[in-house]
């Protein structure tokens, strides 16, 4: 098949590539070189260089809200796997234009040109985002039911930081989300994916193109960028050490993500445009269990041979959530898919990748900047 991978050349892209040419698809990729993660020095990363050398993939730098570019690419094209984003829930509550341009415009501008110009796409897989559930599902032990859980303001001020339910205010626990749970983005970033699914399920379906919508969770791996302070926590909490510095842990550590490794996510890409399914679909992409910081911090620790200690910093990033981990039965079901790596074992190459990897610390900068635009609450009851 001809599949265009937009943000091909980043982190979810790469892999995607690989496995793509692996299972003999043909291959263009668009990706704009974006400086915070590939850095300032705009080299073709060498995974990338290897296959442009041996003419494995078409490669084009540019921009999905670039229309003309994406018609030209689109004619020739049997499928799409739109990754190109901007990505960071704590820096989108400060650059909402850039991430709504990126996010929500490029998604646009991508179902525009589809809708209008004659194409033979008739598969598009889409990158969403757990982070569209927002606080996710809780049970409330005393009421016995599952309730949409909330952070209240007070309790973050008084360093409490277990959501609640809105109802009676018991501390709820956490439980997996299916995809019929209620969408209640917290972060601009976590909105731009909510419309970027939606923009792809509305006007995809009305094209008769089988459309794809996958919610992954916190995805970690090999060439995650190094210097994005934004980045996944895991990705940031390597190169701190990896630095000789503590990470920064945001809240008490005990905040759970559903980490996924990003050679399970490619291979859900692959199996969603080689699925026979047509019409609109949502999917949750995750490994369905949830980890916490510390116990990542610990795993870190252990593997890379380091007694540095974390920094817990006991205060909250606005838009954060608390916990999130998926319920993965549909993409079971659907496609065949299920997480094959744990995090235990996956987070081995990862650390295996920082061997010789180029590492720019600026995750003080990023701190600075999120107190500069009050992102950031104390203990108090102030947002500093
Ligand atoms: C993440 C992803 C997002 C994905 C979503 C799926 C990133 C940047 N974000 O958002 O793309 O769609 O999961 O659920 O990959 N933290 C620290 N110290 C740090 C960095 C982070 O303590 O240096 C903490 C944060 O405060 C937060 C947790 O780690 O509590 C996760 O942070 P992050 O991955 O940025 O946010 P998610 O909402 O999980």
């Amino acid at each position: 098949m001809k599949v265009l991978v937009t943000g091909g050349a980043g982190f979810v892209g790469s892999h995607t590539v690989d496995i793509l040419l692996q299972h003999g698809h043909e291959v263009t990729v668009l990706d704009s070189f974006e400086p915070q993660v590939h850095g300032t020095v705009s080299a073709v990363p060498p995974h990338l260089a290897h296959y442009i050398a041996h003419g494995d993939i078409q490669f084009v730098q540019g921009n999905v809200e670039n229309r003309e570019l994406l018609k030209r690419l689109l004619e020739h094209c049997e499928a799409v796997i739109h990754l190109a984003a901007a990505l960071g829930t704590a820096q989108s509550a400060h650059e909402p234009h850039m991430y709504c341009l990126a996010n929500a415009l490029g998604t646009a501008t991508l179902m525009d040109v589809l809708l209008k110009e004659k194409t033979q796409v008739r598969k598009l897989v889409v990158a969403s985002s757990a982070s569209i559930y927002g606080e996710g599902c809780g049970w409330n032990p005393v009421r016995k039911v599952k309730v949409s859980p909330v952070r209240w303001a007070v309790d973050m001020q008084q360093g409490q930081w277990e959501p609640r339910d809105p109802e009676d205010g018991t501390i709820v626990e956490p439980r997996p989300i299916t995809e019929d749970y209620p969408l209640k983005p917290t972060s601009v970033y976590a909105l731009t994916k909510y419309f970027t699914e939606q923009v792809a399920l509305l006007s995809g379906h009305k094209q008769e193109i089988g459309v794809i919508c996958l919610r992954y969770t916190n995805i970690y791996g090999p060439r995650q960028s190094l210097s994005n302070p934004y980045t996944g926590p895991l990705a940031i909490f390597c190169s701190r050490f990896k630095s000789g510095k503590p990470p920064l842990v945001f809240e008490d550590g005990k905040q759970s993500r559903d980490f996924i490794h990003v050679k399970d996510v490619a291979r859900a890409n692959l199996l969603s445009i080689e699925s026979s399914l047509m019409g609109a679909h949502v999917m949750n992409i995750g490994t369905g269990k949830a980890t916490s910081l510390l116990e990542i911090i610990a795993l870190l620790q252990e593997k890379m041979q380091v007694d540095i200690q974390p920094t817990i910093i006991q205060k909250a990033r606005i838009g954060d959530i608390r916990h999130s981990f998926l319920d993965t039965k549909r993409a079971e079901t659907l496609l065949g898919f299920k997480a094959q790596i744990p995090v235990h074992e996956g987070i081995l190459d990862t650390i295996h990748a920082l061997d010789g990897a180029y590492i720019e610390d600026k995750v003080d900068v990023a701190l600075q900047e999120l107190a500069q635009y009050h992102l950031i609450t104390d203990t108090a009851g102030e947002r500093v």
